[in-house]
């Protein structure tokens, strides 16, 4: 289960430096599930070898809109997502004038699904009125535009003009595809609130309590919901991975942070996961200074419970009708006790983790268990983090279609 699981993607490879990151690009669209046909303008091939790419895909790379018949055609039928990466800001140019002048532009021209354009140039090329012309045609014909993102750039100048990174791109490509496959699902344009990563209680100016949370359960919700439309806001405790492409992020390091933060984001949303693992207790009373050693034999710190995340926010998920999935970290009678947490948290889902070596904290991968408000218990294998996420938003799409 992947984000391009049986897409069909047509990559345009033209004639920019950042050519050379297309084999990357190409190998996760087909880790992903995708079917890839690769096509190259004649020039790019300076930058990067036809061999790279039938390596990877195992196919042979037409050369010429002349060798064979219908093959220009052909190309882009029927396919979920056109992807030029990198686009030259001449292959811009002739996308924007509807040119048909070799292989590469036909095919484009011809497609039959979303377009998708990696624009990489130098600054000055970027910049320059005849390219924002083109890119401002483009846009206007619905082509998605993905970056150029700013920074060094190969000739040692500085700006924007760096093809936007393979995983973006793919990121970009997915949810581009799902919306053309699917007609957009449950959540097309649906808002979605994530809540991901530990929290931190202060202890004094240089200390806090936390705990193992990654951040990697819950990003892999939020990216899988903005892979299927969702508008995703993701908020977020420190873990120790970045967050992913898509989703709008707010950074937070206490629980009464991540409170305020939620009161925000929960007006309208049609969702709201809570993977975040949200600290129970925090000092009574944090230091101003430093806790010094002194001559200390022993420290004692007091602790209070700190705020109840969703049973503060219970009033506005009801009003809201927000459907809401917690997690429930348990170690001892634990199907019991997430039962408990689902009905006393007024919750529709709660997916029940096990804490071990490959599963719960820390780790890249999952074994959760869903209990739902309708009764049902599922029991899942061990996933990725990314796929066990997937899974989920796949759920909540059930759940709100049902
Ligand atoms: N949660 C919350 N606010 C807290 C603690 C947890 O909203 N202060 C949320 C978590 O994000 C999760 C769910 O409540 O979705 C269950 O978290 P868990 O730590 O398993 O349970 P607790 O409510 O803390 O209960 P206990 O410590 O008794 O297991």
């Amino acid at each position: 289960m992947s984000g391009l699981d049986d897409r069909r993607i047509l990559l345009v490879v033209t004639a920019g430096i950042a050519a050379y990151k297309c084999g990357y690009l190409v190998r996760e669209m087909l880790r992903r599930g995708a079917d890839v046909d690769v096509v190259m303008t004649p020039r790019a091939e300076n930058f990067v070898g036809r061999a790279t790419f039938e390596g990877l895909t195992g196919r042979r790379l037409e050369e010429d809109i002349w060798d064979r018949p219908m093959a220009h055609l052909e190309l882009g039928r029927d396919v979920d997502a056109v992807v030029v990466a990198p686009a030259t800001a001449d292959f811009l140019a002739r996308m924007a004038g509807g040119r048909a002048d070799d292989l590469a532009s036909t095919a484009v021209l011809a497609a039959d699904g979303p377009v998708l354009v990696a624009p990489a140039m130098n600054t000055r090329m970027w910049e320059n009125a005849a390219t924002r012309d083109n890119v401002a045609v483009l846009e206007d014909r619905g082509v998605t535009v993905v970056g150029p993102d700013s920074g060094e750039l190969a000739e040692g100048e500085v700006g924007p003009g760096r093809m936007a990174e393979p995983d973006t791109i793919v990121a970009e490509t997915e949810r581009m595809a799902f919306r053309a496959a699917c007609g957009g699902g449950p959540l097309d344009g649906e808002k979605v609130v994530v809540t991901a990563g530990p929290t931190r209680a202060h202890v004094d100016p240089v200390r806090f309590l936390t705990n193992r949370s990654s951040g990697r359960m819950g990003y892999g919700v939020a990216a899988a919901a903005w892979r299927r439309g969702a508008e995703v806001s993701l908020v977020t405790g420190p873990g120790t991975v970045d967050p992913p492409h898509g989703p709008a992020v707010t950074e937070v390091e206490t629980a009464e942070e991540m409170l305020d933060a939620l009161h925000g984001e929960l007006a309208g949303s049609r969702a709201l996961v809570m993977s975040a693992a949200v600290s129970d207790f925090r000092p009574s009373a944090p230091e101003t200074g430093k806790i010094k050693r002194g001559g200390r034999e022993s420290l004692t710190l007091e602790l209070e419970p700190g705020p109840d995340l969703l049973a503060e926010t219970r009033q506005a998920r009801e009003e809201g009708g927000i459907f809401t999935v917690g997690f429930a970290l348990e170690t001892d009678d634990a199907r019991e006790n997430a039962r408990r947490k689902l009905e006393e948290k007024g919750l529709q889902i709660v997916a029940l983790n096990e804490i071990s070596e490959e599963t719960g904290l820390e780790t890249t991968t999952n074994r959760l268990t869903l209990l739902e408000d309708d009764g049902t218990t599922e029991e899942w294998p061990l996933l990725s983090k990314d796929e066990a996420g997937e899974r989920l938003v796949r759920r909540i799409e059930e759940r709100l279609e049902e």
